[in-house]
């Protein structure tokens, strides 16, 4: 009988993209996807570190398989992803979860296939000393790790849409963020190598690709050659022929050149469509959240993409709660929302990350924080339903991602501004595009009819 697998994602694209990977290395292993059902022969934890909700999920879950593993003890359990990489984490979980075969650090999910191996081999040999490693990323060893990388075979899981990662690591530091910390300095990819894989993905039939990066915009920074940079790199995949889109996550608004403005919005495949986190109204806040960017710097990059491109959706991470927010502060966001007018945002209340410098500030109380939110959430809701409704009568074209979960019959995918539509469809509709007339709006989803 085939061995079977199951893989826990928390957390980012990033890493729901990495479980891409582990999938991909486990099935050269000869194991097979568990159905929901199913009894795994190994399960995978892919942590994540960037939120404690994240965190809290993760930890609880892995708790939870010490049953499974007392009836059957050849089960094999693997942790890995940012959580692992933190200080001290990877003995936390060794003595919390003793359970636990494997744990492996962010930049070395290509020694998943070995360790395994050494699980397998040490049991059958029946070794009573446990063989277990905890091994993390070694600092010293980067670009052994993007060779490897290279080479790890990744089974997507999302057709239409692939997934590609151009940058790991991250160069910022932002007061309240972990990243840095756990993945690592940047490092990028060759562009020979992106292109390669974004060539393939569309001779293979995708039809959205989505660059990644903690910050694509540093793409090549850390490459000699000058002419290696996220606009060169936008400008090359652009010229690949074939129906597909493009899009890109994240870029940091201190980093965001008129190039890349330009080169979206000349293209024939880059979406108008941009994740652009301001996480904060404030000056103030922004300087103590090492952003290094100022609120009019970002205002006037919104102005630059609204005029390069009248049609273009933007998205936004928010933070409410970080520590030195003031009442006033949190009202400049509130400001803020109201002026740029997101498509969609994503809200988070600021949790303390062990080991980063907002950490050790004086913390607001829980209460406030959610205060916050709540009064966020619903000023971006009124504005997301706002905007849905202006889409009432048009036409866009939709590539069909999935079948709707909630609505028999019906199908949903994404214009090329990022907006979720829902259909009427099959399942053969996944991965065309569609012309759709916009029917009807109930906030962020818009529903609609094929053109014919
Ligand atoms: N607390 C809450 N949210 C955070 N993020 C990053 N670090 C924290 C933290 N400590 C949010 C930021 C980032 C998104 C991916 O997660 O808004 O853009
Ligand atoms: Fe974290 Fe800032 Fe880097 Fe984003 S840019 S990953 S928020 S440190």
């Amino acid at each position: 009988m085939a061995k079977l697998y199951k893989i826990n994602t928390y957390g980012c694209q990033m890493n729901v993209h990495e479980s891409e990977k582990v999938a991909g290395i486990l099935e050269a292993l000869g194991y097979t996807q568990a159905g929901e059902e199913d009894k795994a022969d190994i399960i995978v934890f892919n942590t994540c570190c960037i939120r404690d909700t994240a965190e809290r999920r993760a930890l609880g879950n892995i708790g939870v398989v010490k049953a499974q593993k007392k009836e059957n003890p050849d089960l094999i359990i693997a942790v890995i992803g940012c959580m692992t990489q933190q200080e001290g984490v990877a003995d936390t979980i060794k003595n919390r979860y003793p359970y636990v075969d494997i744990v492996l650090g962010t930049r070395n999910i290509a020694m998943l296939k070995t360790e395994i191996e050494k699980v397998i081999k040490s049991r059958e040999e029946k070794k009573k000393k446990s063989d277990k490693k905890y091994r993390c990323f070694d600092r010293s060893l980067p670009a052994d790790y993007l060779d490897i990388d290279e080479k790890t075979p990744q089974t997507r899981t999302s057709f239409p849409n692939a997934w590609v990662n151009i940058i790991y690591g991250c160069n910022n530091f932002c007061t309240y963020c972990i990243v840095p910390y756990v993945r690592d300095r940047e490092l990028s990819r060759d562009m020979s190598s992106v292109l390669d894989e974004v060539k393939k993905c569309v001779a293979d039939g995708y039809k959205e690709v989505t660059l990644l990066g903690q910050n694509v915009n540093s793409y090549g920074n850390d490459i000699a050659d000058e002419n290696v940079n996220f606009a060169n790199l936008l400008r090359e995949v652009d010229k690949i022929d074939g129906d597909f889109r493009v899009r890109f996550m994240t870029s940091h608004p201190k980093d965001l050149s008129d190039d890349v403005i330009a080169v979206m919005a000349n293209s024939r495949h880059i979406c108008h469509n941009l994740h652009l986190p301001i996480q904060a109204g404030s000056n103030k806040v922004l300087k103590d959240m090492n952003r290094r960017y100022t609120r009019e710097h970002y205002l006037e990059l919104i102005a630059k993409l609204r005029s390069a491109m009248p049609d273009i959706g933007i998205t936004t991470d928010i933070m409410v709660g970080f520590p030195t927010e003031t009442e006033e502060d949190f009202e400049e966001t509130m400001s803020l929302v109201r002026e740029v007018r997101y498509s969609n945002a994503f809200t988070f209340i600021y949790s303390p990350r062990k080991g980063t410098p907002a950490a050790k500030m004086e913390q607001i109380p829980y209460a406030v924080k959610q205060a916050r939110i709540e009064r966020l959430i619903e000023l971006q809701n009124s504005i997301t339903k706002e905007i849905s409704t202006d889409y009432i009568g048009g036409v866009y074209r939709v590539l069909c991602e999935d079948k709707a979960g909630k609505h028999k019959g019906m199908v949903c995918g994404r214009t090329e501004s990022g907006r979720l539509v829902t259909f009427p469809g099959s399942a053969d509709d996944i991965g065309k595009f569609f012309d759709i007339k916009i029917t009807e709006a109930k906030s962020a989803s818009l529903f609609g009819e094929k053109q014919v």
